[in-house]
């Protein structure tokens, strides 16, 4: 006789962003099939007992392969980008298709699905970055790609290659209206930006340490504000990405309180770094050199009471792999650089969730529920994904953790599955760590290795987002 499921998880401690029961899982065809208590035979049996089931991570903002031009090239590639979210527990990953300035959406989405084809484990999404908002992209090509699929998108307020002046910000909003879209912000006031460079570099203050004197709070305050404030002319909601502290939190929680859709994310660096961090021997601090820059103690702990608040929605990694000995990366053309020139972006796609179990959940600062809600449910919901994404429940795809909440892991870069030289997490001690990770059924990871198939990963177009979690 045949089996009626083809796996079956017994005696899981599940934990949803609502929930905690214990059951069985049984699994078929790479979806959750039932949840309940003897269930019957299976091809393949996996025990559970001592660790929680989680739904898989979803990260909704990570950069791989994203062409950058300068010369520069991501580390991460699909392929081991994919390998590193397995390894970390995480089964769905939105990066981003860039638009560069005079290219057509379009080619920049097709682009994108070559580098992406047949090349990642886990499931994947994309979302968009417009840079170059012309009347064709406003009129044609954003409202067919969004129809397609492709239902959000980045836009830049700083950046010379990526931002957009005001009057665009409020078009490409105005398009999101229109068609149900959602779009993610990256506040930063670009004059102040380059108003303070300027005066950095030519006082001869030039060390990495620099970039975060270049880019204070009130410059990522400014942009806030002014975001949320075009959100409110044109009457939609935004997503307020990689918020870094106090001020930026103050402008979204006032927002949020009037009763606008303000969603927020954050990341692990702006929990676990400091500016201080950028202010290492030689040109080490190149390392954590990421925008908005990492701030310091205090900032550290407003970002943890708004996680505990609910003012964010998402937490993401924001992985955006450059290797520290890389002519194409943080030493470009084989040189220190000048912090202005030292390309943005850090790595954090594998430890985004064991970061936040420990300092969250094991440090008592927000509890399971949250952790599930900020990781997975919220941004599957959020981008359109759920319920196939973002949950434990029958009918969803079998994307799950076997998460041991006792381990304590110390974080070396050696024994990460990026393609990036180095973690700026290097020697942190975690409590908390996926010892499994299944992708719709399929055993993806399995302690601290990589077991998945390269390929095996499914592009999935998004709904609408659901704004009203
Ligand atoms: O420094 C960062 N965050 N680099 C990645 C690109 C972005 O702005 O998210
Ligand atoms: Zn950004
Ligand atoms: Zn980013």
């Amino acid at each position: 006789m045949s089996s009626k499921f083809d796996l079956i998880i017994t005696h899981a401690d599940v934990v949803t962003a609502s929930d905690r029961f214990t059951c069985d899982i049984g699994i078929r065809a790479g979806k959750i099939a039932a949840l309940g208590h003897d269930l019957g035979s299976a091809t393949e049996t996996v025990d559970a007992t001592g660790l929680l089931v989680l739904p898989g991570g979803v990260d909704a903002h990570c950069h791989l392969d994203q062409p950058m031009g300068f010369g520069l090239r991501m580390a991460d590639d699909f392929r081991s980008g994919s390998r590193s979210a397995a390894c970390g527990g995480t089964t769905t990953i939105i990066p981003f298709a860039a638009q560069a300035k005079g290219q057509s959406l379009r080619a920049a989405v097709e682009d994108y699905h070559q580098r992406a084809q047949g090349q990642s484990a886990v499931d994947y999404a994309f979302h968009l970055i417009v840079s170059d908002p012309t009347q064709h992209v406003l009129d044609v090509e954003l409202p067919e790609l969004i129809s397609e699929g492709y239902t959000s998108f980045k836009v830049y307020m700083t950046y010379d290659d990526l931002k957009l002046n005001d009057r665009q910000i409020l078009d490409v909003l105005d398009v999101a209206r229109r068609t149900g879209a959602l779009v993610m912000v990256h506040a930063e006031s670009t004059d102040c930006i380059a108003w303070l460079t300027q005066r950095l570099d030519a006082a001869g203050h030039t060390a990495p340490k620099y970039h975060a004197a270049a880019r204070p709070e009130l410059v990522e305050r400014e942009a806030t504000h002014r975001a949320i404030t075009f959100a409110e002319l044109v009457d939609v909601p935004i997503l307020i990405v990689h918020v870094s502290g106090q001020e930026a939190i103050e402008q979204i929680r006032w927002a949020q309180g009037r009763g606008q859709k303000i969603f927020a994310e954050t990341c692990p660096q702006y929990l676990y770094l400091t500016a201080e961090d950028l202010d290492q021997d030689g040109y080490e601090g190149a390392k954590c050199v990421c925008s908005p820059p990492p701030r310091d103690a205090q900032n550290q702990e407003a970002v943890w009471r708004a996680l505990a608040g609910n003012v964010f929605s998402v937490f993401s990694s924001d992985h955006a792999p450059f290797s520290y000995e890389d002519p194409q990366g943080k030493k470009l053309n084989g040189k220190e650089q000048k912090f202005q020139h030292i390309p943005n972006g850090i790595p954090g796609l594998e430890t985004r969730l064991p970061l936040l179990f420990s300092g969250g959940v094991v440090g008592g600062r927000i509890n399971i529920h949250q952790f599930v809600a900020l990781t997975s449910t919220q941004p599957a919901k959020l981008y359109g994904l759920y319920p196939r994404k973002g949950s434990i429940m029958v009918g969803a795809d079998a994307d799950l953790v076997l998460w041991d909440p006792a381990r304590e892991v110390t974080i070396r870069n050696e024994r990460l599955h990026h393609n990036v030289d180095y973690t700026p997490y290097e020697g942190t001690t975690v409590r908390g760590w996926p010892m499994m990770t299944f992708s719709r059924g399929r055993l993806i990871s399995k302690d601290f290795g990589f077991v998945g198939t390269e390929g095996a990963g499914e592009f999935m177009p998004c709904g609408k987002p659901i704004g009203s979690i």
